[in-house]
C-alpha cells in the first residue's frame, strides 16, 4: 500500500499519456496522493482535466503565472518519488543531463528523493545510440526504468519502445517505497562471464557480458530484495545492492559457496569457465618461446557445490546452449536445481551482449516452456515472478 505517501506524477507528451489517467487512479486507490505535472505538449494527448478529476487537484504546467513563487522546489520538497510516464526521448535527454528548462526537468533536478520513468517512443529513437546513452546515464544516477515494453506502437508501428502498463509501475513504486513484494527475501546472484589468467596480461575467457546476471539482480532489488550481486561485469546496479567483484571460477566459487547459506534464492546465472590453465605464468609468455602448452585443470561447479549444501536456497540455474536447448533438460535433472533457464546463445535476439533474450524454462522433471523474445529486465521480472509462485507452492 502507498498509504499517505505523496506522488508526484509527470506526464510528457505522447499518445501513452492516455494510460496515465489509470496510473494516477491505481495510485489513489493504494493510498496515494497524486499531484501532477504536465509538460506543454503532454496537454495534447490527455486533458488536464481528466486529471484533476482524478487527483482532486488541478495539474502544473508552468513556473510562471501560479500563486507559487518557486514551484519547482516545492513540489521537490512535497514528494516522496517522483515518477514519469510516458517520458519521451526528449524528456529523458533533459533528465540525463541536467537541463531545468521546463517545470517537469528542473522539478525533478531539485528532487533528492527515487524517480521512477517509464519511457515511450518509437523503436529507432529508443534504440538510437542518443537514447542509449541518456538511459546509460539515468541508470548510473540511480533512476529507476519501468519498461519500455516490446509490442504496438502508434502509426501501427510494433516493438521496443510502448510503456509498461501502469500495474509494474505501481510495483516498483511501492518496492522503492518499502512495500516491494520481496521484502525481508535474501538474493543472490552470479553474472558474468570469468577469466582464467594464462600470465599477468592474457586470459581465458568467453562472452558473456553480465547483463542477464545484472537486470536479475536490479530488479530483485527493484522488488525490495536484499541483493548480493558475485560478479565479473562492471555494469551500473541500484546502491541497494552489495556488488562482491571476481575474476575467475575460483574466485566465484569461494564467494557463492560462502554466501549461499545466508540466502533464500540464489539465481546463478555467470558463464563460468569448465577449465582453467593450470599454471598462471608470473610474467608474460613471450612469443620467442613459441606456442605455450596450456595444460588445462577442471574449475569448480559452482552450482552443484551450492546444491549440495546442507539446506540449499532455491537454486536457479541458467544455461547457454548453442543450436538447441534440448541439452539443457538433463542438466535440469542433473544439477540439483529447482529451475533451469536456458536459451541458445545463437539466436540473433538472444544471449551474449545483446539486451534481448528468449529463454526456455525448464523443470527438473523435464517440462519445459519457452519464452517469447523480451528485454532482458523483462525476462528478470517474469522470472522473480515465478520463483515466488514456485517457492509459495513449496
Ligand atoms: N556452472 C557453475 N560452475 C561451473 C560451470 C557452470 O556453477 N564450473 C553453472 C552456471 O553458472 C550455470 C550452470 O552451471 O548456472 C550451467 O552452466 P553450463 O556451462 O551450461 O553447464 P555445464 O555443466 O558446464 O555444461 P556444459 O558441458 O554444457 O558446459
Amino acid at each position: 500500500m502507498l498509504t499517505g505517501r505523496r506522488i508526484l506524477l509527470g506526464v510528457s507528451g505522447g499518445v501513452a499519456a492516455f494510460k496515465v489517467a489509470y496510473l494516477a487512479r491505481r495510485l489513489i486507490e493504494r493510498g496515494a496522493q497524486v499531484r501532477a505535472i504536465m509538460t506543454s505538449s503532454a496537454g495534447e494527448f490527455l486533458g488536464a482535466q481528466t486529471l484533476a478529476a482524478i487527483t482532486g487537484t488541478a495539474p502544473y504546467e508552468d513556473f510562471f503565472g501560479g500563486e507559487s513563487v518557486s514551484p519547482h522546489t516545492e513540489l521537490a520538497r512535497w514528494a516522496d518519488l517522483i515518477v514519469i510516464a510516458p517520458a519521451t526521448a526528449a524528456t529523458m535527454a533533459r533528465l540525463a543531463n541536467g537541463l531545468s528548462d521546463d517545470l517537469l526537468s528542473a522539478t525533478v533536478l531539485a528532487f533528492t528523493g527515487p524517480v521512477v520513468v517509464a519511457p515511450a517512443m518509437h523503436t529507432e529513437m529508443w534504440e538510437s545510440p542518443a537514447t542509449q546513452r541518456n538511459v546509460s546515464l539515468l541508470n548510473a544516477d540511480g533512476v529507476h526504468l519501468v519498461g519500455p515494453e516490446s509490442g504496438p506502437l502508434a502509426g501501427g508501428d510494433e516493438g521496443p519502445g510502448r510503456m509498461s502498463e501502469p500495474e509494474p509501475i505501481v510495483d516498483r513504486i511501492e518496492a522503492l517505497l518499502g512495500g516491494g513484494s520481496m521484502a525481508g527475501t535474501r538474493v543472490l546472484v552470479s553474472a558474468g562471464g570469468t577469466r582464467e589468467p594464462i600470465d599477468p596480461v592474457r586470459y581465458l575467457g568467453n562472452r558473456s557480458s553480465g547483463k542477464m546476471g545484472t537486470a536479475v539482480a536490479v530488479e530483485a532489488a527493484a522488488r525490495g530484495a536484499a541483493v548480493t550481486l558475485v560478479t565479473t561485469a562492471d555494469l551500473p546496479v541500484s546502491d541497494s545492492i552489495d556488488v562482491v567483484q571476481v575474476e575467475t571460477a575460483d574466485e566465484m566459487a569461494e564467494a557463492v559457496w560462502k554466501l549461499a547459506g545466508g540466502v533464500d534464492v540464489a539465481v546463478l546465472v555467470a558463464a563460468v569457465a569448465d577449465f582453467k590453465p593450470q599454471d598462471r605464468a608470473d610474467t608474460t609468455l613471450r612469443r620467442a618461446s613459441g606456442p605455450p602448452d596450456l595444460k588445462m585443470v577442471p574449475t569448480p561447479d559452482i552450482l552443484a557445490g551450492v546444491a549440495s549444501q546442507e539446506n540449499p536456497p532455491f537454486l536457479v540455474g541458467f544455461a547457454a546452449e548453442t543450436g538447441s536447448v534440448e541439452q539443457a533438460a538433463e542438466k535440469a535433472s542433473s544439477k540439483g536445481v529447482d529451475l533451469l533457464v536456458a536459451n541458445d546463445v545463437t539466436l540473433p535476439d538472444s544471449g551474449f551482449g545483446v539486451d534481448t533474450n528468449q529463454v526456455t524454462i525448464i523443470r527438473p522433471n523435464g517440462a519445459s516452456d519457452g519464452w517469447p523474445v523480451m528485454r532482458k529486465r523483462q525476462v528478470a521480472a517474469r522470472l522473480w515472478d515465478l520463483i515466488a509462485e514456485e517457492r509459495a507452492s513449496t
